[in-house]
């Protein structure tokens, strides 16, 4: 009776003093943590003293080291990896990128020795023979060389791309025909013009098969072929994000020789990374996919804008579409672009100069290619058949 009222009193009156009296109170009066089994031990019970001593610590250290190994763990940021499969009903159609090699329409550009130079002057041969371009004749003035251009100028010695008569001849989407105008988008490219598809618009489609999906009938029109961005002959295409910047370097992009129908089948893959303090790959974080004006963020703009700056450094203008800047001119790309390039890959450390880690999410798209000849011969014979104007390897 007495105790239990000393034991109410106690905290209440004196209670900054009595950290050692909880203490005492809690290890004496409570049993779970056992330590009131170490005291008040008369000396008969000096093995069961040391039993419990040795059972507290042992536990005491199990404790302690299994917290350490949480901490560690903790801190290392580690990440676990799910892959699954998701069929879905519907996607979003991507967009693809189609450029000619050789986009350069010969017939457009003045049959003139001093111009083909220049031409040679900027093609990939450029290194096999010695010939120089003589900037201080006249022509080039009179032709223009030295102009800013805009889209337009620089569209004129270039084959048409949606214009009737042009690279697109047809392009059907669920078996109808495409508004080419307004579903496809003409931008100019390091290797020259492409047709990007479905650059605002999002089609969504729920079938599978490829009779019911994007086809394009292009004519590369290869008669009128001039120096092109590379040594071949046909087309290079793309499968990427809508919104993506479509860069043609390395491994992204397919090739498909004149002649061919081509079947792509697409395969989409998305990844998705923990954001820092998480490692998305290898020791890289990966960065969010807002920018900081809120625009998404995808590394293959963030490489051309890292470019793009370069080159404006140095030449005060691009050869290819980007933000709202003007094209360079004629003799920009010979004088100053070309070496910009070669100047711009050759750094030791590209990766380091742009900041451009992994976003935090992306989307790849994986293509498979089957071919067939075209048009068969039957066909062949029955277009020549139909109209007789043009030579029979025309529509090959
Ligand atoms: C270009 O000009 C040369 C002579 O200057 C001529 O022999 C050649 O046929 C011309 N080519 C075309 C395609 O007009
Ligand atoms: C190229 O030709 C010019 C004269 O036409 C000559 O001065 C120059 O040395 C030549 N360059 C090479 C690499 O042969
Ligand atoms: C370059 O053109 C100018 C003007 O036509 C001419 O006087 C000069 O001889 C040419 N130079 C060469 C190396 O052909
Ligand atoms: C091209 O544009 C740049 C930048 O505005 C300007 O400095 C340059 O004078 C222009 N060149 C011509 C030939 O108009
Ligand atoms: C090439 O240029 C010629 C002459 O300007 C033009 O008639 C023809 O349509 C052009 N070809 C293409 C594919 O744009
Ligand atoms: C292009 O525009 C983006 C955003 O509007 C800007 O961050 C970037 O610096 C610009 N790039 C160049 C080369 O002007
Ligand atoms: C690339 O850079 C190295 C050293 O910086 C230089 O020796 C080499 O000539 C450069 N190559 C080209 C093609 O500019």
């Amino acid at each position: 009776m007495s105790t239990r009222g000393k034991d109410i009193s106690t905290p209440s009156t004196e209670p900054l003093n009595t950290i050692g009296e909880v203490w005492n109170d809690f290890s004496q009066n409570t049993g779970f943590h056992g330590v009131n089994k170490l005291s008040g031990i008369t000396s008969r019970h000096k093995i069961r003293l040391l039993l419990w001593t040795c059972f507290i610590l042992s536990c005491g250290i199990y404790l302690i080291v299994t917290v350490v190994e949480e901490i560690n763990n903790y801190y290392r940021y580690p990440t676990t990896m799910t892959q699954y499969t998701k069929p879905e009903n519907e996607i979003e159609f991507p967009s693809v990128t189609v450029c000619n090699l050789n986009s350069l329409n010969k017939s457009a550009i003045k049959n003139d020795s001093r111009i083909d130079n220049y031409y040679f002057n900027i093609s990939p041969f450029r290194g096999l023979a010695n010939i120089t371009t003589n900037w201080s004749d006249p022509i080039y003035e009179q032709e223009g060389f030295y102009l800013n251009r805009t889209l337009e100028d620089v569209m004129t010695d270039e084959k048409n791309i949606i214009d009737p008569g042009g690279f697109l001849v047809y392009a059907t989407f669920h078996l109808s025909y495409l508004d080419v105008r307004k579903y496809f988008k003409v931008k100019l490219n390091n290797n020259g013009p492409c047709l990007t598809s479905n650059p605002d618009m999002k089609i969504k489609t729920n079938h599978v098969g490829s009779v019911f999906h994007l086809t394009l009938m292009l004519d590369l029109d290869s008669a009128n072929n001039y120096y092109g961005s590379s040594y071949g002959e046909g087309l290079q295409f793309l499968v990427h994000d809508s919104k993506e910047d479509p860069i043609f370097e390395g491994n992204s992009g397919f090739y498909i020789e004149p002649g061919k129908e081509v079947f792509a089948s697409v395969h989409k893959t998305r990844f998705e990374y923990l954001p820092s303090p998480y490692e998305a790959m290898g020791n890289e974080y990966c960065r969010d996919h807002m920018n900081d004006d809120g625009s998404q963020y995808y590394r293959s703009s963030c490489y051309k804008d890292c470019a793009s700056t370069f080159f404006l450094d140095r030449c005060n203008c691009l050869p290819y579409t980007h933000n709202s800047t003007y094209y360079c001119s004629k003799f920009q790309v010979a004088n100053c672009i070309l070496k910009a390039i070669g100047d711009y890959y050759n750094q030791t450390k590209v990766d380091d100069k742009c900041d451009c880690p992994l976003p935090c999410s992306s989307t790849h798209y994986d293509v498979s290619l089957t071919s067939s000849l075209f048009p068969s011969d039957f066909y062949s014979k029955k277009i020549f058949d139909l109209n007789r104007d043009k030579h029979l390897d025309y529509y090959r």
